[in-house]
């Protein structure tokens, strides 16, 4: 457990970047007094003083321990102030909770990774993960979309990633305009092309629940493993430490038995996509 041990302890971090992503998601880039690390897929609480707190998985890389970056969208008391932060601005950060992707039981597999929308957040950090150790996998896929281009996270770094040799990439938006030149529809739609053992690979899915539940539809179609489907878990949280119970899954804490899960965990309780 991070922060000394005391799992309610908030580490100040002060902001040294803002950057406006998408109409209504910025990535804060902030340093916390204390080097933090955590593993990709785990979250942070971000306090913001005075206001509350909010969990979110950090999009930057794992290795960069004295600075971390979210990535926000803004929805409510918490994130509209988060979307007012400026450099200089003091944060507090709590953390990191709940169990990560588990890299190594990915190791020799082909693995195809699904994101969407402000998924594609925690998606960023996992893929600097993967794109160091590329060596240990088979093959990669990554295949994401959004609402329309304006709302595609990270697209010019995305763009680069579309010249590696090592990764298949495809992108697709709901609704295109005059600057998008690929595949228009929802992100099930770039999935038919993805050839490997599907039976043997590993499907990471994130984003917006509608679109974790017809992608997970669509990996059981293909022939992915209940247990090969890992999905992340963003349920309404409040201690984020396993206590109050408010993240409930079956018979999981979404918090800290999560927030990734296999499908194969999850699959028999009910309402997982609400
Ligand atoms: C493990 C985890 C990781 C997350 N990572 C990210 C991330 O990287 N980037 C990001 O933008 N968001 C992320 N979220 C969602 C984020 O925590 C919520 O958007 C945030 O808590 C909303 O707080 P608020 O005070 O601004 O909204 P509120 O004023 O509390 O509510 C506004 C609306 O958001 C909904 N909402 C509130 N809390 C949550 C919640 N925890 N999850 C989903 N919907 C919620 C409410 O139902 C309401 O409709 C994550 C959530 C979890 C549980
Ligand atoms: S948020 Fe309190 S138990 Fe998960």
């Amino acid at each position: 457990m991070a922060c000394n041990g005391n799992p309610y302890r908030s580490i100040e971090a002060e902001v040294i970047d803002v950057i406006t992503e998408t109409p209504t998601i910025k990535t804060i880039r902030f340093e916390p007094k204390e080097s933090i690390s955590f593993k990709t897929g785990q979250f942070v609480e971000i306090t913001i003083p005075g206001v509350g707190e909010a969990p979110f998985t950090p999009s930057s890389r794992p290795d960069e321990k004295d600075i971390m970056e979210v990535t926000v969208m803004k929805v409510g008391k918490v994130t509209d102030k988060v979307h007012e932060l400026k450099k200089g601005d003091t944060i507090g950060v709590r953390g990191p909770t709940g169990k990560g992707y588990p890299i190594d039981k990915f190791k020799n597999k082909e693995i195809l990774v699904v994101g969407g929308g402000c998924g594609l957040a925690p998606i960023r950090s996992l893929m600097y993960v993967l794109f160091d150790r590329i060596k240990e996998f088979k093959q990669v896929f990554y295949r994401a979309g959004c609402k329309n281009p304006k709302e595609f996270l990270y697209k010019n770094e995305i763009n680069g990633w579309s010249k590696k040799d090592d990764l298949n990439l495809r992108l697709t938006v709901d609704k295109g305009d005059d600057s998008w030149k690929g595949n228009v529809g929802v992100v099930t739609t770039i999935l038919d092309d993805v050839k490997m053992d599907y039976k043997n690979g590993i499907a990471v899915v994130c984003g917006p629940p509608i679109a974790m539940k017809f992608s997970t539809l669509k990996l059981l179609e293909m022939g992915f493993k209940d247990d090969n489907i890992y999905l992340s878990m963003e349920k309404n949280m409040s201690c984020g430490i396993g206590k109050c119970g408010h993240c409930r899954l079956g018979i999981y804490y979404a918090c800290k038995d999560g927030p990734v899960f296999t499908y194969a965990q999850i699959k028999d309780f009910e309402n997982i996509w609400d």
